[in-house]
């Protein structure tokens, strides 16, 4: 199902996507065999696209569940433009290209998902949850991750995109300046008693959602649980306590 085109920012359904991290289709599969696609929704990234393809997008949507192609594009405007046509014809919910593409490849990549009459959610990548101001000066961006995330959501709205995915701690700035209808996707959502893993700014789901995050994605906390279903309930009840 696609609400992109019906209901550009209203938030209807699950809002945790599970991120589907898996080494092969099989595994991916037999994870969301035992998911409700009532309760979450499904990040297709890309050690998964690159090793099962479209097909597994194609099975999982067939599933019944709404699919976040988490590919993050960056290239020339004209090979965004194509590949976010390509995204779009799989029938995803939300896709994502790179704000550091720049304005021209954002508009591209608006413009192409604007022929289609259920378009997928267009959200652009701001700075990696993982990276910490240190690694920015190291590829030349000056000021801190906050700062960075700040003007790159700034250019991805003024080129059209309905949200960005940003770390929940930037969450709280970004929904007071750009209001209720922009889509802030976050991962680095880690519930309490989790490990970091490779993540550097992160939150607990519930500490995200008040901050203002639309969705919350969350990976290895759910598929690397012992119990994957129980961890993904545990989260569910920690944001329904929220309401
Ligand atoms: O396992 P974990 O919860 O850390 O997974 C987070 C997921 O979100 C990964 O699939 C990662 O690729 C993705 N992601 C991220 N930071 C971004 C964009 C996507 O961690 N800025």
């Amino acid at each position: 199902m696609n609400a992109a085109a019906s209901s550009p920012f209203r938030i209807e359904g699950p809002r945790i996507i599970v991120a589907l991290d898996c080494p092969d289709s099989r595994t991916a599969l037999a994870l969301a065999g035992r998911l409700d696609s009532r309760h979450c929704r499904l990040k297709v990234g890309k050690e998964l696209f690159t090793r099962a393809g479209p097909e597994v997008v194609a099975r999982l949507t067939a599933a019944g569940f709404d699919v976040f192609l988490d590919l993050k594009y960056h290239d020339i405007p004209n090979t965004v433009a194509q590949a976010c046509t390509a995204a779009a014809d799989l029938g995803v919910w939300m896709m994502n290209v790179h704000t550091l593409g720049g304005r021209r490849m954002l508009e591209a990549a608006r413009d192409a998902l604007a022929g289609h009459g259920e378009r997928p959610f267009l959200v652009g990548v701001t700075v990696l949850t993982s990276v910490g101001a240190d690694e920015l000066a190291e590829v030349g961006l000056n000021g801190g991750p906050e700062e960075n995330v700040l003007r790159l959501a700034r250019l991805a709205r003024a080129a059209g995109l309905d949200g960005v995915v940003c770390a929940p701690a930037e969450a709280a700035r970004l929904r007071a300046e750009f209001g209720p209808r922009f889509l802030l996707v976050t991962p680095g959502i880690r519930p309490v008693g989790s490990g970091r893993d490779d993540q550097r700014r992160i939150m607990t789901p519930a500490q995200a959602l008040q901050a203002g995050a639309s969705y919350l994605v969350v990976g290895r906390p759910v598929t690397q649980a012992p119990d994957p279903i129980a961890a993904l309930a545990a989260i569910q009840t920690e944001i329904d306590a929220l309401t």
